[in-house]
């Protein structure tokens, strides 16, 4: 395996994968493992060709154990501001791109590994996998966006729990608060998480982009302002050569070839 510490792994198909890659630290984000992430996701979102993106850790054991314990030890105030608007600024990337990511967590996503899945639109675990903000353990607090995404997913009372004890839940409990969408057995989760990123790369380009756009947009707005920006979305894509072709498809009974126009 290569030693660069996001591997971004593309082929010619439309799902591009990126595996943080510290196995010996269990995958931990220090300062150059969050550029090599920013850089890699800065890169994919410019691409068109590519419609999904896996996030994944490498190796059996982590995810991403979190931010690097051992480099933020000696970190000053500023320092540590600046780790997390790195950290706040690969969110936005993975927010703010056209395509899908969805984080396939394949064992410990715990403190910054919890929160770089909640970055992500979705998240698959294996059944190995666990949760938890263990930071208040450590002196500190979430710093890479924890106390806002996880109340966000999973309501603000499981969140405060999580928050206050830092206790680290399992795969199955994260399927039951929803943190998670699915679980699965260790072997299958990358060809599972494959297959949905697939599924979602043969659907219309524009629409995959403007559903991603108003849900993530609309989430944060009220619902009279949220369904306005649907409403917005939703009329835009009419007249497009993709929503032409969709509907034609369908009433021909044939498959739709999309353009992206
Ligand atoms: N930072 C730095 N190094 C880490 C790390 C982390 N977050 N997590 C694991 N490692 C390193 C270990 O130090 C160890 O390295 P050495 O072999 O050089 O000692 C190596 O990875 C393997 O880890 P362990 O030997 O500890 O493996 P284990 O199987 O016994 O335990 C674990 C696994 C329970 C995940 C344990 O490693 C652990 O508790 N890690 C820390 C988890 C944590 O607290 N994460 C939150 C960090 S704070 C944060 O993320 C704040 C934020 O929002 C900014």
């Amino acid at each position: 395996m290569s030693d660069a510490l996001a591997l971004v792994e593309q082929g010619d198909g439309p799902v591009a994968t990126v595996t943080v890659n510290r196995p010996a630290a269990l995958n931990a984000l220090d300062a150059d493992t969050l550029s090599a992430l920013l850089e890699a996701f800065t890169t994919l979102a410019d691409e068109p060709a590519v419609r999904c993106v896996i996030l994944t850790g490498a190796g059996d054991k982590a995810f991403v154990a979190g931010a690097d314990i051992k480099a933020m030890a000696a970190m000053t105030p500023a320092q540590a501001g600046a780790l997390g608007q790195s950290a706040h600024r690969l969110g936005a990337v993975i927010a703010g791109m056209e395509a899908p990511v969805i984080a396939a967590v394949n064992g410990f996503a715990l403190g910054g590994g919890c929160e770089l899945a909640l970055a992500c639109d979705f998240i698959y675990a294996s059944r190995t996998a666990k949760f938890g903000q263990p930071e208040v353990g450590l002196g500190v607090i979430p710093g890479l966006g924890g106390t806002q995404l996880l109340s966000r997913r999973i309501g603000l009372a499981r969140a405060c729990e999580l928050l206050f004890t830092g206790a680290v839940i399992d795969a199955e409990e994260a399927l039951r608060t929803g943190l998670v969408n699915a679980v699965c057995a260790p072997a299958e989760l990358l060809p599972r998480v494959r297959a949905v990123a697939e599924a979602i790369a043969r659907r219309a380009p524009l629409a995959v982009a403007a559903a991603k756009r108003a849900a993530r947009a609309g989430a944060e707005l009220p619902l009279e302002a949220a369904l306005e920006l649907e409403r917005q979305t939703f009329a835009g894509l009419f007249g497009t050569a993709d929503q032409q072709e969709g509907m034609r498809a369908f009433i021909e009974k044939r498959a739709a070839t999309w353009s992206r126009r």
